[in-house]
């Protein structure tokens, strides 16, 4: 069945079963994201994709298209909610993008770019965080993780290996590796794993 539902004004088709995100993306509309990736099943936890469906704020990557929607994505004050979320994700970790290798090729930065943040505006928290370079081919630098779970569902869904978990709750949250040391040299990861490209970080 094709459905109809509007993003700021703009109609949009979808079929059923569709989250406001996918009939988006099949439309050509962008609506930012990190923790979505469309080769997933929805995560919701970043919720830099927050919309607004008739008036109530949802998540577009897990809230479903449905007939007559109207979705706000490209308004004052969804740009400014979502500056604030990252601006908040900014601070939390150790993100330095003048000096970081992945600087021109982060979806953190592109995202942040993209609602015009100017500034971190909150006092940052410099966790302590590691970086592990045990691995011959792969580095992962912990300062960077936004915990957004991309890698744990590549190396568990696609890659078969669960190398990745996230242990921990709420602000003591961490990516940990599952090997007997802990550490990315001695854990099954390959440098052509799912899990190694797909960080978007
Ligand atoms: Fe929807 Fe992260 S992209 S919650």
């Amino acid at each position: 069945m094709i459905g109809h539902f509007t993003i700021d004004g703009k109609p949009v088709q979808f079929r059923e079963g569709q989250t406001i995100m996918e009939a988006a993306m099949a439309e050509g509309i962008y609506i930012p994201h990190l923790c979505h990736n469309p080769e997933f099943r929805p995560h919701g936890s970043c919720r830099v994709c927050n919309v607004k469906a008739n008036g109530r704020h949802v998540a577009a990557c897990t809230a479903p298209a449905s007939e007559g929607l109207e979705v706000e994505n490209d308004t004052d004050e969804i740009r400014s909610e979502r500056r604030t979320l990252l601006q908040m994700l900014f601070v939390e970790g150790n993100h330095v993008c003048p000096g970081c290798e992945k600087s021109g090729a982060c979806q953190l930065q592109a995202v942040a770019y993209y609602t015009r943040m100017l500034s971190p505006h909150f006092t940052h928290f410099f966790p302590k965080r590691t970086v592990d370079a045990s691995h011959p081919d792969v580095v992962i630098d912990f300062n960077r993780c936004i915990l957004c779970e991309l890698c744990v569902r590549a190396s568990r869904d696609v890659d078969h290996k669960d190398v990745f978990s996230i242990s921990g709750r709420g602000i003591d949250s961490q990516l940990v590796i599952n090997s007997p040391s802990g550490k990315l040299g001695d854990s099954a990861l390959s440098a052509t794993d799912k899990a190694v490209s797909v960080c978007p970080v």
